[in-house]
């Protein structure tokens, strides 16, 4: 029996520790590196049982067909798992878009898993090993954005490469890093346009600091110093507003502040959270969306 009833998760948005562009590939998009961390913010995702596909938002500015990546999602993986079933899916969003956090990919991906539950599960007579069936959602996954394979996967935090697809558990060995100190990621009121972004970059050449080792180090000292998001100097460049939150995590005592994916959000690591909340306030009178914690 497929399941018939409504199924829910959180779709948890990330930032970026560190971001090098390498090179630009012959099909338009560039090759990378980056740790990917997952913060605590999310947007829900929920599915239930229908005849034909659908989907409604909390948030009326957004698109509900193809043009929606959990739409483009679940098309993709009716086509490449065979499925003539639908669904409603429905999405609360509260992560804001446009601002390098992988809102719309974490929820095309968290919409995939569900799907996933709902189309293929497990005692349904015909089923595709668990394996298999994670490998074809990682293949569509990777179709539809770079950024959403990183969300399909249970790890606090990644080192991605290529688009960003190709991943690999940071320290393997321990499980995982995963950030241990207080956050703060705001957002100022613009959106910045990935694809121009990448548009505007200049790919860096060989030297580079080793990423994993870099992040995995936990050394905010030296991530002061070396670990690079190579977006940050055009953006913060060409966004004012961009540059203004990002001056204000430093002087609200944030110990490393960095761009996240292509921004427009920004974040503070902190050493403890009595700063962190005075850096959240002080956001916040600003009228910038604020998140906590990882
Ligand atoms: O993969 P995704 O649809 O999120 O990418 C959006 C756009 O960002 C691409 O069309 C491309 O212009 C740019 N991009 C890139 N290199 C990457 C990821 C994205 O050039 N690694």
């Amino acid at each position: 029996m497929a399941n018939s009833e409504r199924l829910t998760r959180r779709a948890p948005a990330k930032i970026n520790l560190g971001l090098h562009v390498l090179r630009k590939r012959d099909d338009g998009y560039h090759d990378i590196e980056t740790v990917f961390h997952r913060i605590g913010w999310s947007d829900v995702v929920s599915v239930e049982p229908a005849d034909r596909l659908s989907m409604t938002c909390s948030d009326p500015d957004l698109p509900t067909d193809e043009a929606n990546l959990c739409m483009q999602a679940a098309l993709d993986l009716q086509d490449a798992a065979g499925v003539m079933a639908g669904a409603q899916i429905h999405l609360e969003k509260r992560v804001p878009y446009g601002a390098g956090l992988g809102g719309g990919s974490s929820d095309a991906a968290i919409t995939l898993l569900l799907l996933a539950d709902l189309w293929l599960s497990a005692d349904d007579a015909g089923e595709l090993p668990r394996a298999e069936v994670h490998a074809m959602l990682r293949d569509v996954a990777a179709g539809v954005g770079s950024d959403v394979p990183f969300f399909l996967e249970d790890l606090p935090a990644a080192y991605a490469t290529g688009r960003g697809e190709i991943l690999e558990p940071l320290r393997a060995e321990v499980g995982g890093f995963e950030l241990d100190a207080p956050l703060v990621v705001v957002v100022p009121p613009v959106e910045v346009s990935t694809p121009d972004a990448y548009g505007r970059v200049t790919p860096r050449e060989n030297e580079r600091p080793d990423l994993r080792s870099l992040v995995a180090s936990a050394d905010v000292t030296r991530w002061r110093r070396e670990l690079v998001n190579d977006f940050s100097a055009t953006v913060l460049d060409a966004y004012p507003e961009v540059a203004s939150a990002h001056d204000m995590l430093v002087e609200m005592g944030a110990s490393y502040v960095s761009l996240s994916g292509s921004g427009s959000a920004v974040y503070g690591v902190f050493d403890d959270s009595t700063n962190a909340d005075a850096a959240e306030v002080q956001a916040r009178a600003r009228g910038y969306e604020v998140g906590r914690g990882v």
